[in-house]
């Protein structure tokens, strides 16, 4: 059984997450309980910097917080020095009112409304990634209202998409983000952008996938931007300051994966991109990644309650636990895969093979197709690991239930930092019907 970050088997044969007990955090705080080893996010953010710092290259980690957001998680970005990378008005509010400073936030999206992007001048972002013709025009009109100028980045397509080990190189990107970089869209946006009053652009930025496992892929994108810079540089003299080579790093969800070190896929990066602009004579612009999944996604743990089974003879167990895809829906759209274990009694013998249900009323509501946990009875504590991103992040109220509370665990210490919803939050933005009230029809 894999372990992850502070995660222990106590004396009590429980499982431990940041020196705390889950079966007393799920006594406590109910389930299903996402609990956030913070210590493991921090040392990932750190990871992640340093290996910036030690090569002397300046950068900016920024996290993607779409993988997992609200206020505390803000909060601990923003301690450990960490930028944000944020694509809505929903995520840009939250950060400010977490007190995030805006200068280190970098505001993303296919299609940010002008009262988003409005927004964002106001708020005095760090910076907009140009995604779109019609964006640049809003961006023109707002910058030209403003009194500060406006940092932009453009979001290019260079051709290359991965996933995991695979990645495919084409002359052009099929993707509803950003520019192509290879048809004269990037050159166009470039053109328009240098020519607006107000609007200074920093350089290029690309993201070309998720669970990367590799650095091959982040080195070809590396290359085809910098040869535009370079190219843009020759041209016109246009100099980019900054490259942004997005997110994507992997994790281990289980066995099967196998994930680099931050450093590696940093150390990587920095070797291609000094490579190459060594060789075209080009100022060492600054390096701007996007992690998410890889700073919260191992970090979260999602605890369930063991409830019923069936069993189909000579075909499976079904165990079902008191949540699902409502709260953890990438095994139903992705077909994601996620690994399991009994917290409750961690040293027994993980021998029985379950497949874990949801609640929801839907077939395809499974968690885990095969999980080896011991015999299961009700009421056991199963947790169900590295599901920090993209997990509450995406979950619903599909079935009206009500989404599972979120506590950091550290040093020993817990703190809830999103409450359970309650039923009465499930119905806090409907209309009462008019004979309806508070006790029911009169
Ligand atoms: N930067 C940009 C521009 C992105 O679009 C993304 C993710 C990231 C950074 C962060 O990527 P990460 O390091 O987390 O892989 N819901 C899917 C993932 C969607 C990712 C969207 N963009 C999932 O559950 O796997």
């Amino acid at each position: 059984m894999h372990l992850y970050g502070t995660q222990k088997i106590n004396s009590k044969g429980r499982l431990e997450i940041g020196g705390t007990d889950t079966v007393a955090l799920a006594g406590i705080y109910g389930t299903p309980l996402i609990v956030y080893d913070t210590e493991l996010i921090r040392s990932r953010a750190r990871a992640f910097k340093e290996a910036f710092a030690e090569e002397g290259v300046p950068a900016q980690v920024a996290y993607a917080s779409k993988a997992f957001s609200c206020l505390a998680i803000y909060r601990l970005a923003e301690e450990e020095g960490l930028s944000l990378d944020v694509v809505s008005g929903g995520e840009l509010f939250t950060a400010i009112r977490a007190g995030f400073p805006a200068e280190r936030i970098h505001f993303h999206g296919n299609n940010k409304s002008r009262e988003e992007l409005r927004m964002a001048f106001d708020e005095g972002v760090g910076c907009i990634v140009a995604d779109n013709f019609l964006e640049i025009g809003l961006i023109g009109e707002l910058a030209r209202n403003h009194s500060e100028p406006m940092d932009v980045l453009i979001r290019v397509t260079p051709g290359i998409e991965a996933h995991t080990h695979d990645y495919i190189t084409t002359g052009q990107e099929d993707s509803k983000f950003g520019f192509d970089l290879n048809n004269g869209q990037a050159d166009e946006a470039l053109r328009l952008l240098t020519g607006m009053p107000g609007v200074r652009v920093l350089g290029l930025h690309c993201h070309i996938g998720s669970q990367i496992f590799d650095t091959e892929a982040f080195g070809l994108a590396a290359e085809s931007l910098i040869r535009k810079m370079d190219a843009w540089k020759k041209e016109s003299g246009f100099v980019c300051t900054v490259l942004n080579l997005g997110g994507g790093f992997g994790i281990r969800y289980t066995e099967d994966d196998h994930p680099l070190e931050p450093q590696e896929y940093v150390r990587s990066m920095i070797r291609t991109v000094k490579r190459m602009t060594e060789e075209a004579g080009y100022p060492l612009p600054e390096i701007w990644i996007e992690p998410g999944r890889s700073l919260v996604g191992d970090a979260g743990t999602t605890l369930y309650t063991a409830g019923s089974t069936k069993t189909v003879p000579d075909v499976r167990t079904y165990l079902a636990v008191d949540g699902g895809m409502s709260d953890n829906i990438r095994p139903a759209l992705y077909g994601a895969e996620y690994s399991a274990a009994l917290a409750s009694r961690m040293d027994a013998a993980h021998d029985v093979r379950y497949t874990i249900a949801g609640k929801c009323c839907e077939s395809g509501d499974k968690l885990i197709e095969e999980a080896c946990l011991p015999e299961t009875e009700e009421g056991d504590l199963i947790a169900v690991f590295c599901t920090g991103a993209y997990g509450y992040a995406m979950a619903s109220n599909y079935n009206r239930l009500p989404r599972p509370a979120v506590v950091f665990a550290e040093n020993g210490e817990h703190r809830p930092v999103i409450r359970r919803e309650t039923y009465e939050d499930l119905i806090r933005l409907d209309a009462e019907p008019a004979n309806v009230g508070k006790e029911g029809i009169r």
